[in-house]
């Protein structure tokens, strides 16, 4: 069986930015995970004492803290600050962008909608910056029975899929004065996208590498599933089962934005072990 990598695939700018910055930190603490991927914030642990704590309360003045690369909010940062914590900022710029739009465009008086996951802990971030609230929603169903002001500010999760989006803006547009869309959607994300897409077309069975808790490798899944029907979305090699490979030609391989390239590389090499 041969086995080929996605042209694109894993570590995005952003992830490799936060875990250089942590790396250069040593004896320190982040405020959340730094990354959606438990092994690498182990490695980071065992490595360069980097910490994790769960709360931002627990830095004390002069402590230093790390904060992920997907946010945190606004109020928490200026009470880390106002606290004389060392903050050391890892959010990745493509995150701190849909912040900044999420405030001007709130302060301007525009309904800022946010096109993502409420729970994630980037949302969370981005909504804080909306000085007069923001409205969170998955899909255009949820806008049916709202009335928004008449201009409004359109911001997406940045690891939405771009048609998704654009079925969002689709029903505000006709229906609203003014629609600012921003298109904040992060190209790593769409790069990996594209590549996990061409890649699914012609493999007889696909390996989606990330953090079950990743949304990044969660929506690299579903393209591969929607693909290819033999798509399993593994955290590392101990997930195999080697009897998805049994008659199989091509495995692709693709990963999420925060795996690194030593887990890929431990599933290729369990593969190439056991398979022909
Ligand atoms: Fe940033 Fe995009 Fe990665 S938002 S953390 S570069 S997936």
């Amino acid at each position: 069986m041969q086995i080929q990598l996605a042209e694109n695939y894993g570590f995005c700018f952003g992830v490799k930015r936060a875990i250089k910055i942590a790396e250069d930190n040593k004896n320190s603490s982040t405020y959340g995970p730094l990354i959606h991927n438990s092994k690498e914030i182990a490695r980071l642990e065992d490595d360069f004492q980097v910490g994790l704590t769960d709360s931002h309360k627990v830095f004390k003045a002069g402590d230093k803290a790390i904060v992920r690369t997907h946010g945190i909010q606004k109020q928490e940062l200026e009470e880390l600050k106002n606290n004389n914590v060392n903050v050391v900022d890892a959010t990745c710029p493509y995150v701190t962008k849909p912040q900044e739009i999420a405030q001007n465009m709130s302060e301007a008086g525009y309904s800022v909608v946010i096109f993502g996951d409420e729970a994630h802990p980037e949302i969370k971030g981005v909504k804080s910056y909306a000085t007069n609230g923001a409205l969170v929603v998955t899909s255009s169903k949820e806008l049916q029975d709202i009335k928004l002001k008449e201009k409004i500010a359109l911001i997406a999760q940045t690891t939405r899929k771009v048609e998704d989006y654009m079925e969002v803006a689709n029903y505000l547009i006709p229906r609203y004065k003014e629609v600012r869309v921003f298109n904040t959607i992060c190209n790593a994300t769409f790069e990996n996208q594209e590549a996990v897409l061409n890649l699914s077309k012609k493999a007889d069975v696909m390996l989606v590498i990330g953090g079950k808790n990743s949304s990044n490798t969660k929506q690299l899944f579903s393209i591969s599933k929607d693909n290819c029907a033999d798509s399993y979305h593994i955290e590392d090699e101990k997930d195999l089962d080697f009897s998805w490979f049994k008659n199989k030609k091509l495995c692709g391989i693709s990963a999420g934005a925060s795996t690194p390239d030593w887990i890929i590389q431990n599933v290729i090499d369990t593969i190439e072990s056991k398979i022909d």
